[in-house]
C-alpha cells in the first residue's frame, strides 16, 4: 500500500491511548505500537520486538516501558532496550533497539510522522476550523480503498440521493423524489489541495473563495494526505475527516463533526455509526468488489464529477512522483443540475 510520505497520520484518538496497556496500530501496510510512559507522554515504535520478531502491542506496559510479552525484553518510549530479564539484574544491558517515530499529540488525536525524504518532521500537523465548540468523534473500519472515500466527500451529486431526509441542504420528506440543488460549481485545484464550492445560479463567483478559517457559507475541501473538509456554515455544520490507508481495500475514518443541538438530524447513529456515514460506507463498499478488478473496466464520468477526478489525479501524480507542476491554482467550473 503506497502513501503520501514525508505527512502526518492519525495514529489514534487520545482517548484510545492508554497507561496501562499498548495499543496496535496500522498505518498503510506497516504495524506499530503506542503506549504513554509514566509521564503520560505519547510514544510509537515499530511493533516488532528486536529479540524474535514478536509484536510488542501483545506484551504490556512496566514502569512507563513496554515489555514484550514472550521473554520480557522492555523498551522504553525512545525504542532504546533498557532491561533483559534472562540476563539477570547483574549483566549490563545490550545496546539494541526496535524503531521509534516522531510522534505529537494535537487536536486530540495522537499523530505520527510517516518519512519519505524527511526523516523529521518539517512541520506540526494542522486541523483548520476547529474552534472551541464541542466535537464529536468517530473512528471506523472501512472496507473500500482510500480514493473513494476522499472522492466521496467532494462528490456534489451524491449527498440527495445518498442521504435523503438527513443531508441538511436536502431534507426531503420520506416518499419525496431527492432534488439536487441547482447550482455554479467553483472547483479550484493546486498541488496540494481541491475546493470545491457552490453558488447560487447566475451569482457572481466571488474574488475570494472561502477556506477553513474563513468559510463563508461552505465547501467541500480535500488536503494532504486524505483529509477532506466538509463545511456547511448556514446548518452550522463542520465535518472533517482524515483517513489512514490500510490496504488496497481498506482504510481507517477518524472523524471529527462539530456538534450542535440543531444537529439532531445529522447525529442518527445506526448500530453507533452516524447514518451520514454508514449511508456512504455501505455504497462504496458495495463498489469495492469492482474497483478492485480495475476501475477502467466501468468506470464512466460526468462534468459534476471534476472535483473527485481532480483529487485522484493529484494523490496519483503525489505516488507516481511526476508531482504535477500546478503550483499556481488552476480552476474549473460548471453548472450542474440546471
Ligand atoms: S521475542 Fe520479545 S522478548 Fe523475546
Ligand atoms: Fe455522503
Amino acid at each position: 500500500m503506497m502513501l503520501i510520505k514525508d505527512q502526518w497520520y492519525v495514529a489514534c484518538p487520545s482517548s484510545q491511548l492508554s497507561d496501562t496497556e499498548p495499543t496496535a496500530i496500522q498505518i498503510g501496510s506497516d504495524f506499530y505500537v503506542a503506549f504513554r510512559d509514566h509521564k503520560h507522554e505519547a510514544h510509537i515504535l515499530l511493533d516488532r520486538c528486536c529479540h524474535r520478531g514478536v509484536k510488542l502491542s501483545l506484551g504490556n506496559l512496566r514502569n512507563g516501558c513496554i515489555a514484550c510479552g514472550y521473554h520480557g525484553w522492555e523498551y522504553n518510549g525512545n525504542g532504546k532496550l533498557v532491561s533483559v530479564p534472562s540476563l539477570g539484574a547483574e549483566s549490563s544491558v545490550p545496546g539494541y533497539s526496535v524503531p521509534s517515530f516522531p510522534t505529537i499529540e494535537k487536536y486530540q488525536y495522537v499523530w505520527i510522522w510517516v518519512a519519505g525524504e524527511q526523516a523529521e518532521p518539517n512541520h506540526e500537523p494542522v486541523l483548520r476550523g476547529v474552534d472551541s465548540g464541542s466535537w464529536i468523534q468517530q473512528s471506523a473500519i472501512w472496507n473500500t480503498h482510500v480514493m473513494p472515500a476522499v472522492e466521496n466527500q467532494l462528490d456534489v451529486a451524491h449527498t440527495a440521493f445518498a442521504h435523503p431526509g438527513i443531508y441538511p441542504t436536502h431534507r426531503t420528506s420520506p416518499g419525496e423524489i431527492p432534488t439536487l440543488r441547482k447550482a455554479d460549481y467553483i472547483c479550484e485545484i493546486d498541488h496540494k489541495s481541491v475546493l470545491v464550492v457552490g453558488t447560487p445560479v447566475g451569482s457572481d463567483i466571488p474574488d475570494v473563495l472561502p477556506t477553513p478559517e474563513h468559510p463563508g457559507s461552505g465547501f467541500g475541501l480535500f488536503e494532504l494526505p486524505y483529509r477532506n473538509y466538509v463545511f456547511l456554515e448556514n446548518e452550522g455544520v463542520r465535518a472533517i475527516y482524515n483517513w489512514v490507508p490500510l490496504s488496497a481495500s481498506s482504510c481507517r475514518l477518524e472523524f471529527l463533526m462539530r456538534s450542535k443541538e440543531s444537529d439532531a438530524l445529522v447525529f442518527n447513529f445506526q448500530h453507533g455509526e452516524l447514518e451520514l456515514l454508514s449511508q456512504d460506507r455501505i455504497l462504496l463498499e458495495s463498489a469495492q468488489h469492482w474497483f478492485g478488478q480495475g476501475i477502467e473496466t466501468y468506470e464512466k464520468s460526468v462534468l459534476p464529477d471534476g472535483a473527485p477526478l481532480a483529487a485522484r489525479k493529484l494523490v496519483k501524480s503525489l505516488l507516481d512522483g511526476s508531482v504535477c507542476g500546478h503550483e499556481e491554482k488552476r480552476r474549473i467550473t460548471y453548472s450542474a443540475f440546471a
